[in-house]
């Protein structure tokens, strides 16, 4: 069954600025993974470009490109779109690894599935 895991107030997910970071363990591997606002919705992914299994980000938490319209790997380039995680340029190769998020009394929340969980159990 899913669980829904506080993440950080809504407040602190800013249109098309810093992301929020967090930790998850992603099919038994222990994995970074960033929460983004964009175009008023708030979206997560597993921090994994899908050219080469690497953390997209070079400036810690930084994925937007100067547009505010892409998500961007510092490596080589690789652009997706905000909203789907969906490879829009560069040798991406698929998009991203989706996280289920939900908003509701001022509280981002992130839900767990059958291969994503937290890296530690809240208490
Ligand atoms: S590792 Fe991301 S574009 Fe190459």
């Amino acid at each position: 069954m899913s669980q829904a895991l506080a993440l950080c107030g809504t407040d602190e997910l800013v249109e098309g600025g810093l992301a929020v970071p967090f930790d998850v363990l992603y099919a038994g591997q222990s994995c970074r993974a960033f929460a983004i606002r964009f175009e008023g919705v708030a979206h997560a992914y597993l921090n994994r470009c899908t050219h080469v299994a690497m953390e997209l980000d070079f400036q810690p938490d930084r994925f937007f490109d100067d547009s505010g319209q892409w998500l961007l790997c510092a490596t080589h380039g690789a652009a997706y779109q905000p909203a789907t995680g969906a490879c829009a340029g560069g040798p991406c190769r698929g998009g991203l690894v989706k996280i289920r998020l939900s908003e509701d009394a001022g509280v981002v929340r992130w839900h767990t599935d059958w291969n994503l969980q937290p890296l530690v159990f809240p208490t």
